[in-house]
């Protein structure tokens, strides 16, 4: 990794497990000044960061923080900022994942996944960028989903949050890119983490280590939109290039699912 993290500050949200504790260690690891770490299960997150304390002592920041409640993760943000002056980076990364059939979604289950998915990186993205544009830099990193790029079917109220999440992140970066600002969301497929509760991840899952080490890559050749892994790619054009193929494809996984559900009351 070359210096791009190295005696940076930064924020991350969801930080006590998965893909945001890999992001917190990949930072650490790769220089920072501090890391500011956001979660909302305070027993992990005091784990988490007590352990990373002995390895990099006076650079890790636990701060309970509830994403969906915009005073708390601008109070992080913040925080982040008031340590030595400088915030550089802001990854907005805490969410949940949700594959239901339609039938079982209320719309309290909408709001709850849109607080979550959506306006945790809203409030994230909001809080840095004043403090960013008036310092002329910073880099913020959303994480959306293969499902932000592609439909899914089972996913339709998760694939609206990471669909939002990745159209404004992209959005913002034409915007404020001419002050400095760069703007970044990774759209992983399966990721072994926690997310998957009590179900084995898919066979094709890939591991923490090897989702961070190709999106930090990425971040620091200023990608806006990373998509992982190759096979996610080779979906994602097949979806822009040969729709047709796609749909067989799309249908083909809502035909399993659908079975899923009916024979296992699950989804694969
Ligand atoms: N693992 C995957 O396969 C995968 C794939 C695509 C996208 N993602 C996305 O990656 C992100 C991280 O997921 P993960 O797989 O590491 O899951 P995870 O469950 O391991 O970690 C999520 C973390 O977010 C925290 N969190 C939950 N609600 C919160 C809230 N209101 N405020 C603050 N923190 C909260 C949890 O306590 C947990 O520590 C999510 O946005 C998820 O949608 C994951």
């Amino acid at each position: 990794m070359s210096g791009y993290f190295e005696n940076k500050v930064a924020v991350v949200t969801g930080a006590a497990s998965g893909i945001g504790l890999g992001i917190t260690e990949k930072l650490l690891s790769g220089g920072a000044e501090a890391v500011f770490m956001g979660d909302l299960k305070e027993e992990n997150l005091k784990k988490e960061a007590d352990r990373l304390n002995l390895a990099y002592p006076g650079k890790v920041f636990p701060m309970q923080t509830d994403v969906t409640k915009q005073e708390q993760v601008e109070a992080l943000v913040k925080a982040a900022k008031n340590h030595s002056g400088h915030l550089d980076f802001v990854f907005n990364n805490a969410g949940m994942g949700m594959t239901l059939p339609t039938e079982q979604i209320t719309f309290d289950i909408w709001r709850f996944v849109v607080d979550l998915n959506l306006m945790g990186v809203v409030y994230g993205t909001y809080s840095a960028i004043p403090i960013m544009r008036e310092q002329g830099f910073g880099h913020i990193v959303n994480t959306g989903s293969i499902t932000g790029r592609i439909p899914v079917p089972y996913q339709a109220v998760y694939a609206a949050t990471k669909a939002a999440v990745v159209s404004m992140t992209e959005s913002l970066q034409y915007e404020l890119e001419a002050e400095g600002l760069q703007f970044s969301t990774f759209c992983p497929a399966n990721v072994i983490t926690p997310i998957f509760g009590n179900l084995t991840p898919p066979p094709d899952s890939v591991t923490v280590p090897d989702a961070i080490d190709y999106i930090f890559g990425e971040i620091e050749k200023k990608a806006v939109v990373i998509i992982l892994p190759q096979s996610a790619r080779d979906f994602e054009a097949l979806y822009r290039l040969d729709k047709p193929e796609f749909d067989k494809f799309a249908r083909k996984l809502a035909a399993e699912r659908r079975e899923n559900y009916r024979t296992k009351g699950t989804y694969y």
